[in-house]
């Protein structure tokens, strides 16, 4: 890989060790690819926030690179392990605060927002339509691919990080304009009437499009929550981290549809709700928020809560940001939403918090947050908000 003057001292030391230890990340990653340079990024969003999935190993490597390492552009924080400030209600123990606080504080030594959130284009990292970044949260990392049309590949954390005190990352992959070409069409001729249908659609075209770039046709409107839960879907369940939608994200009309070509009719919307929910019908955790919540969700959670009450056997969980929830309580969501018994989840979700073998059972609007929290031994039920708000003054899922 060509590197020039600057970029050779800061890999020979000059700028200090964290800078160092970067470069040689960076280096690495770009010899195994075939990047040829490294190219310049305006913002990174990092992963690997949660204690949970660090450990001690984690929080070591983080608090050496915090003794000289300052990021050089906008870098903001995946999901932590808790919310940072009522860990408690969540029922987080102390012990986990403790070593989830030490993450934090290594984070924000090294100058990164504490933003601990999934969505990080509703709060302030937004790139523009053709921006190199370098973000690691796989449904971010496909908006911002898809959505917005910056261009980043799947960064692990270490990699994003590495990137953040360099201010570059190698020029390989989906950075390049000829590995952004769509592989599959994919003709959906599905109505889609509420937002866990685009989880099943993103569940679908994943399953078809098996780490390809799908080109989609036949989809008429697509809102912001519907994109972000639709990103959130089709990477977890198998695409790679780009999409097209024809006539609705922005470089779809820069691309035409491939030969290869697959078909999403209803029955296969029916087929992922049937693959994604499992036999249940006592529900003892409600979570909206996957990816965290949007100010406009949390406005339909009030409205559809507001004079109810959350049953004694449920928990209901509102995952969001906290600079989402700060506009929530300015608006009256949040009295709203805590006088019926849920709960907020800021800077944490269900996947990160470390609630494995706590709750049975799950209900949700996410397509991906059912994918995780089987992982966490949950059985999982995928259905509209209204269902879930149901099943969280119930517990009980009705379908
Ligand atoms: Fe975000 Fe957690 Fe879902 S990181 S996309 S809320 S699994």
């Amino acid at each position: 890989m060509q590197l020039t003057k600057q970029e050779q001292s800061m890999l020979d030391g000059a700028e200090g060790n964290a800078v160092r230890k970067s470069m040689e990340i960076l280096v690495a990653l770009g010899e195994i690819f075939g990047a040829e340079s490294l190219i310049k990024i305006g913002s990174v969003q990092v992963s690997g926030v949660s204690y949970h999935n660090l450990g001690d190993a984690g929080l070591e490597f983080l608090d050496d690179l915090a003794k000289d390492g300052r990021v050089k552009v906008l870098t903001t924080l995946n999901p932590a392990g808790m919310d940072l400030e009522n860990w408690r209600q969540l029922g987080i123990s102390p012990e986990f605060a403790e070593k989830q606080k030490l993450v934090i504080d290594a984070f924000e030594r090294m100058g990164i927002l504490v933003s601990c959130t999934c969505t990080p284009y509703l709060i302030g990292n937004l790139p523009v339509y053709g921006e190199h970044v370098a973000w690691s949260e796989s449904s971010a990392v496909t908006f911002a691919n898809s959505v917005i049309g910056a261009k980043t590949n799947r960064e692990g954390g270490p990699s994003a990080l590495a990137a953040a005190f360099v201010g570059k990352t190698p020029c390989y992959g989906l950075h390049l304009d000829e590995n952004r070409v769509p592989d599959i069409h994919v003709k959906v001729k599905a109505e889609l009437t509420k937002l866990s249908d685009w989880g099943a659609l993103g569940y679908a075209i994943g399953k078809k499009a098996e780490n390809k770039i799908p080109y989609i046709s036949g989809v008429k409107t697509a809102d912001l929550d519907e994109l972000k839960s639709f990103c959130a879907s089709i990477v977890t369940y198998g695409a790679k981290p780009l999409f097209y939608i024809k006539g609705i994200t922005p470089a779809s009309g820069q691309q035409v549809a491939p030969n290869e070509t697959v078909v999403i009719e209803q029955a296969d919307i029916r087929n992922a709700y049937d693959n994604i929910n499992d036999q249940v019908n006592d529900i003892e955790l409600v979570c909206v928020g996957c990816p965290h919540c949007s100010i406009n969700e949390i406005a339909k959670v009030a409205e559809l809560i507001e004079g109810k009450k959350v049953a004694e056997s449920t928990e209901f969980w509102v995952a969001t940001s906290r600079t989402t929830k700060q506009l929530a309580d300015k608006r009256g969501y949040t009295r709203i939403i805590e006088a019926a018994g849920g709960k907020f989840a800021c800077d944490t979700c269900m996947a990160v918090a470390p609630i494995k073998g706590r709750f049975k059972s799950l209900a949700t609007t996410s397509a991906k947050g059912c994918f995780y929290s089987r992982q966490n031994l949950m059985k999982t039920k995928m259905g509209s908000i209204e269902q879930c708000i149901e099943a969280a003054m119930t517990g009980k899922w009705s379908s």
